[in-house]
């Protein structure tokens, strides 16, 4: 596996793979990797010719006491995995790579605020600007055709695709499912910080989410009354709410009874830390209404 810390190495490589009209793929990541991001490269293998995947820890997604100085850096065991899963280069940048002329005077990318202005965007305000200011950097840096992104941060996903569509990046976005524990819980480099009991109680808010989206798909169209009960038996089971919301897959938009294609979303808190999750409801088998 090839290994690049800036700018100039990172590009010769991509514009020698793509003067040789090979497919590159992208999988960003914050690191301490699990098999949730092993998914993604294994995706990234499937659909391209070449992988490229970062570790850039971005300080700017990191609002005011959040975990930027205790974010776990595992590089040595992140390094292996990937060479193992058959990534074939691994981008490396340090600050001055991604942001040459400081954070106080980097230019920055505002994520659309329809996308943003609700659940974790109101939950971490400016946190979807870094997330969108670091993957345009990388997107021009290494210019992919296709990069991969899990549906876990889904609210990130469609920050990044809308992004994509609206700055007019040739670049194909590729989704992949949640990979779970066998509790149900999301794979999440932030799992790192539960206890081992925490661990244990934080796999039913997958069991919880999935009954809401059962009851969500069986036509039950009182959508708020869901998410109350939702969030209730997650209180009750000792998560602190923040919230669970049933929206449209698209748009993130509250579904109208005729919505179709939703998504259960839920951030909780358990012990010192913050979860997120989600699950799609299927109401495409239903005729029209
Ligand atoms: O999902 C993540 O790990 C990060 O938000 C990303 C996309 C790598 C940007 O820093």
């Amino acid at each position: 596996m090839l290994q690049a810390t800036t700018r100039e190495q990172v590009r010769s490589v991509s514009r020698e793979w793509r003067q040789a009209e090979l497919k590159i793929a992208l999988v960003p990541t914050m690191g301490k990797l699990h098999d949730g991001h092993l998914s993604l490269v294994d995706e990234a293998r499937r659909c391209s010719d070449r992988v490229i995947a970062s570790i850039y820890v971005n300080p700017t997604q990191f609002g005011q006491g959040e975990d930027f100085d205790n974010y776990p850096r595992t590089f040595s065991a992140d390094r292996k995995r990937l060479e193992q899963a058959g990534c074939d280069l691994l981008f490396l940048p340090d600050e001055n790579t991604m942001y040459p002329f400081g954070l106080e005077n980097q230019v920055r990318v505002l994520a659309s605020p329809d996308l943003t202005a609700d659940l974790e965007g109101r939950a971490r305000p400016g946190h979807f600007d870094g997330v969108a200011t670091v993957v345009a950097r990388l997107f021009h840096l290494v210019e992919p055709g296709i990069a991969v992104f899990g549906e876990k941060d889904f609210q990130q996903l469609l920050v990044i695709r809308r992004m994509v569509s609206d700055l007019g990046f040739d670049i194909r976005i590729v989704s992949v499912p949640t990979v779970r524990e066998s509790s149900g819980l999301a794979m999440s480099s932030r799992n790192n910080y539960l206890k081992p009991a925490e661990k244990t109680a934080a796999g039913k808010l997958y069991e919880v989410l999935c009954d809401a989206a059962r009851k969500a798909g069986d036509r039950q169209d009182d959508f708020s009354g869901i998410e109350v009960d939702a969030a209730e038996h997650l209180e009750r089971q000792g998560f602190l709410v923040d919230y669970v919301a049933i929206r449209n897959s698209a748009d993130l938009n509250q579904p109208g009874p005729e919505g179709r294609d939703l998504r259960v979303l839920a951030a909780v808190v358990i012990g010192r830390t913050r979860l997120i999750d989600n699950v799609a409801v299927n109401r495409l088998g239903f005729p029209e209404l």
